[in-house]
């Protein structure tokens, strides 16, 4: 596996297009617009740097990263020579099927298909394809330079050759890979979102304040981030959107989203990228302020 194509340039592509040009595959970043290419490119570039000031890496090794992406808007010319393609695009079904068709249509016949899906069935998007067995779910965390964990979802028709590909180039990255079988949030959002639910149903309830129910889960169970901070983190609409497919999949109401998300995603109050979330990063990004008004 040599050749790498990347789809979608936000938060997730670029540090997915950063750590496979790291590891010395060529990489093609694909997404719509060439603003938000020049956008990837940019952070990539600021986030090498930091690896730098870390001495986790070396200015040639920065220049030589750069140097292996290639962008672009056009997905099909980019799909021509390539080994394996990272889906990593909106989290949305619709946008998602067209990509896949598109992908089983331009790629190789032996190009695995990978989505970074967070919560989207792999099966489903796999019978989007005429190779349901090469469509595999490569969901890495954010930021993804940092952290170590790859889940590697198995769909109902994933074969062995394909997961056992997904786990070598995994390890290449020097990631873990873990394996969770297909079903609704998989391992890691099946048990974070209701935690994060669940602090949101606390604060809705009048339990206790933003702040303290984000020091009780630091300060009392050793977690680097509160959940009402990580839920900011993450983007308001994105735990939405996972919560409902694990009320939807698993027909439970225990996953059914507190109303105050529901009212919040509605708002357009999404966190940290619309600047008002749990907390209010409008004037100093890196010191939020606690939002007091919730009900
Ligand atoms: P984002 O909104 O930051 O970036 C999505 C990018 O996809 C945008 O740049 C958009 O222009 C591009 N895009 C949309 N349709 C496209 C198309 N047809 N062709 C090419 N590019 C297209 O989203 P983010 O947060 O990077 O999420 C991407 C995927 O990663 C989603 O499936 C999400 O569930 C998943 N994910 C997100 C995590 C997070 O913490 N944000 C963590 C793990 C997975």
């Amino acid at each position: 596996m040599k050749n790498i194509t990347v789809i979608g340039g936000g938060t997730m592509g670029n540090g997915i297009a950063h750590c496979f040009a790291l590891n010395q595959f060529n990489v093609n970043l694909v997404d719509l617009s060439e603003n938000q290419l020049k956008k990837a490119i940019s952070t990539i570039s600021k986030n090498l740097d930091r690896q730098i000031a870390k001495k986790i890496i070396t200015t040639l090794q920065k220049s030589e990263t750069l140097d292996r992406i290639q962008t672009s808007t056009v997905l099909e010319n980019s799909l021509k020579e390539t080994n394996l393609v990272v889906e990593a695009a909106s989290e949305n079904i619709k946008i998602k099927a067209e990509l896949f068709k598109k992908m089983d249509s331009f790629a190789p016949s032996d190009c695995i298909l990978a989505s970074n899906t967070s919560s989207i069935s792999i099966t489903k998007l796999g019978a989007f394809t005429k190779r349901p067995e090469k469509v595999i779910g490569m969901h890495f965390m954010n930021p993804v330079p940092i952290m170590k964990l790859i889940e590697v979802i198995q769909g109902y028709k994933t074969d062995d050759d394909t997961l056992n590909q997904i786990l070598t180039v995994s390890k290449t990255l020097n990631k873990t890979p873990i394996l969770s079988q297909d079903y609704p949030g998989f391992v890691a959002n099946r048990i974070l979102l209701p935690m994060i639910n669940e602090a949101i149903e606390s604060l809705f309830q009048g339990v206790a304040g933003v702040s303290e129910i984000d020091q009780i889960m630091k300060l009392g169970m050793g977690h680097p981030m509160g959940p009402l901070e990580l839920a900011d983190f993450i983007g308001l609409d994105v735990c939405l959107s996972i919560l409902n497919v694990l009320h939807d999949g698993f027909g439970a109401q225990k996953y059914a989203p507190c109303p105050l998300l529901v009212n919040m995603v509605q708002a357009g109050n999404l966190g940290i990228k619309s600047g008002v979330g749990f907390y209010d990063y409008k004037i100093d990004l890196k010191k939020p302020t606690v939002v007091n008004q919730f009900l």
